[in-house]
């Protein structure tokens, strides 16, 4: 995803605050009203005493200690109601092909971008695969007594905000197919998936009873990979926050959410670390937690802490919990479980070019890495935020006690870096500092500017599809980013190891594809992974940045967030009728690139397609 500094949303974000002002008679669930009530009449019985109520008054909130299904039963109400799929038991997997249909010599595959690593080899334990998120691909959402998540109930609630009005009740479907789709992924010589688990699945209400039926179901997700081979590589929250913590305490934006979500954590380890080879605590922090930047919560729910409508006070804060909720569990793991494997989060951050030549253009490059992956730098650094943050925001960033940064520091065994495009940055026509002294300028806190385009006005590469404006096609950038993360900006991880744990691509327009044949030819993405993949192993082979795994997002077309389920991101694509999965050209880009790098023995000759000039 873009770094923070970007919009991701696209066209929904605009939306969104008419959307809000509109919305409240359309929730339809009690508390969030906001239209006039007559006055009540208070009955003269001595029995009943009268008060006044004023909501916005309140001061604290309700702790959460009903944990019955009727309460339940609420959490789905106030989401609304949810859309069954037709296939709604676990399906046995049926034959994959021997063969899929490919691309074939009269459009070959993309060749090679860097003639100089057409030859280079990845190590036999070299990690790659394919990536997904619950929220995005499960489907199922109020199956088998899984609790709601923000990210079921915004869709339902928050009118609008979804760009094609799409939810992720179904989604993939994935909660039923799982086991087909592990079946597609051994045939397609896929060693190793990163998909993430829900918490509210496992604990409906984010706290309290552990639903037996959710961990039933992660166990077989589990025995389904093992048994056919695919390595686990697995986060443990990718944004869906159980609704529940919403209401009790603000979630991200409450210190109550670290114990929470560390003895989640907990749970789901001491479960199943035997089975994952690489586990991540958190996805892209950077968008914390998928977006308390603009707390829409706070406007559909009662915003608690002092947040109001959100802000930079409510990034921050979240921010600082998901360092702190992450670095604890990091601990306990490597120094009370004793585990092995290796931990770490991924982050959303991407290479950054200079506007000029200019020392201020320079410093607003540093300025946008110090609020995007500085913020979350301290496991590679001393533990503490960038002075940049700490000079700018002066109280709006929360302190960490010495023995608070001593955990951080060192909390990481490796970077994972989600780096999807590129930008161009500038420093503000007024100047940084100037910026920097006032709150209430439009480019605070970061103050630079970033443009998708040289200072020619020439775009940087190929736009993405309308759902993904932030996205532009940058091959040339990752391979700098790479050295200059491992050199320049975090020394110390360099020689720990660095994975692209997502990169990926979503064609202009491909939902309005109405054919396969229109759908699986998907030029731009095959375009964009031979690219990328090429650049990073130039990283690898050539500049000896110790690059240790890459997963490409995603296994197939899923729910991208607010641009919803017309926004495609998938190397496979998925008929949303027939739940039918079909691999992309893009699929064989990825697949006969590491089948010429890799050294790994599953990539199957039933993908081999036909690349560039070498004609088979
Ligand atoms: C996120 C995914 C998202 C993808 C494309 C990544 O940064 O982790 O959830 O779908 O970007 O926007």
């Amino acid at each position: 995803m873009a770094p923070s500094v970007s919009v991701k949303l696209g066209g929904a974000t605009l939306l969104a605050a008419s959307a809000l002002a509109a919305s409240p008679s359309s929730y339809g669930y009690g508390h969030n009203s906001t239209t006039a009530s007559p006055t009540p009449t208070i009955t003269s019985d001595a029995s009943y005493s009268s008060t006044t109520f004023n909501a916005s008054a309140a001061s604290t909130y309700l702790p959460l200690t009903d944990f019955s299904n009727e309460q339940l039963a609420f959490l789905w109400d106030q989401v609304g109601s949810i859309s069954t799929a037709a296939i709604h038991t676990t399906v046995s997997p049926t034959p994959e092909p021997s063969v899929y249909p490919k691309p074939g010599y009269l459009h070959p595959l993309v060749p090679a971008y860097i003639s100089e690593v057409e030859s280079a080899k990845l190590p036999e334990d070299f990690l790659w695969g394919v990536a997904s998120a619950a929220l995005q691909v499960e489907g199922a959402v109020d199956a088998e007594g899984k609790g709601p998540s923000v990210w079921d109930f915004i869709p339902h609630r928050w009118v609008n905000s979804i760009a094609d009005n799409s939810t992720a009740d179904v989604a993939a479907n994935q909660y039923y197919l799982y086991k087909q789709d592990n079946a597609r992924l051994k045939a397609l010589g896929i060693p190793a998936y990163s998909f993430t688990i829900s918490w509210p699945r496992v604990i409906p209400f984010g706290k309290g009873p552990v639903n037996e039926r959710g961990i039933a179901h992660y166990d077989d997700v589990f025995a389904n990979m093992e048994a056919n081979g695919i390595k686990s590589v697995v986060t443990l929250f990718h944004w869906d926050t159980p609704l529940a913590l919403f209401n009790s305490y603000g979630a991200w934006t409450s210190r109550d959410i670290v114990a929470d979500y560390v003895r989640y954590a907990k749970l789901i380890i001491e479960r199943y670390d035997k089975y994952v080879t690489v586990w991540y605590t958190f996805n892209e922090p950077q968008y914390c937690n998928w977006r308390f930047s603009n707390y829409p919560y706070g406007t559909l729910l009662p915003s608690y802490n002092g947040i109001g409508n959100g802000g930079l006070k409510a990034e921050f804060l979240c921010g600082h919990y998901t360092l702190l909720a992450h670095a604890e569990v990091y601990q306990w793991y490597k120094n009370v479980y004793k585990g092995t494997k290796p931990m770490s989060f991924k982050n959303s951050a991407n290479w950054i070019l200079p506007n000029s030549t200019s020392a201020a253009d320079a410093e607003a490059v540093t300025r946008v890495n110090d609020f995007n992956m500085g913020w979350f730098g301290g496991p590679w650094t001393d533990g503490d935020y960038p002075a940049s943050l700490r000079s700018t925001l002066g109280d709006l960033l929360p302190t960490f006690t010495q023995a608070e940064k001593d955990m951080i520091k060192g909390s990481a065994d490796f970077y994972a870096l989600d780096g999807y495009t590129a930008n161009v940055a500038a420093a503000p026509p007024n100047g940084i500092a100037a910026c920097a002294a006032n709150a209430s300028d439009p480019n605070y806190p970061t103050c630079a500017v970033t443009a998708t385009t040289y200072a020619d006005g020439f775009p940087i590469g190929p736009n993405s599809d309308p759902g993904a404006t932030w996205l532009w096609s940058t091959p040339g950038g990752i391979r700098p980013y790479l050295s200059f993360i491992a050199n320049k900006y975090f020394p110390k991880v360099a020689s720990k190891g660095i994975v692209v744990s997502e990169f990926g691509f979503s064609d202009p327009y491909e939902s309005s594809f109405d054919t396969l044949a229109q759908i699986l030819w998907d030029l731009r993405r095959a375009d964009y992974m031979q690219g990328y993949l090429d650049n990073i192993l130039a990283a690898r082979a050539l500049d000896g940045v110790n690059i240790t795994g890459i997963f490409a997002w995603a296994i197939y077309d899923n729910f991208e967030w607010n641009s919803g389920l017309s926004t495609k991101f998938g190397l496979q694509y998925v008929n949303l009728t027939s739940q039918e999965r079909h691999p992309k050209a893009s699929m064989f880009q990825f697949l006969n690139w590491f089948k010429l790098h890799g050294l790994d023995s599953t990539a199957t000759a039933n993908i081999t397609a036909p690349i560039g000039h070498k004609r088979m």
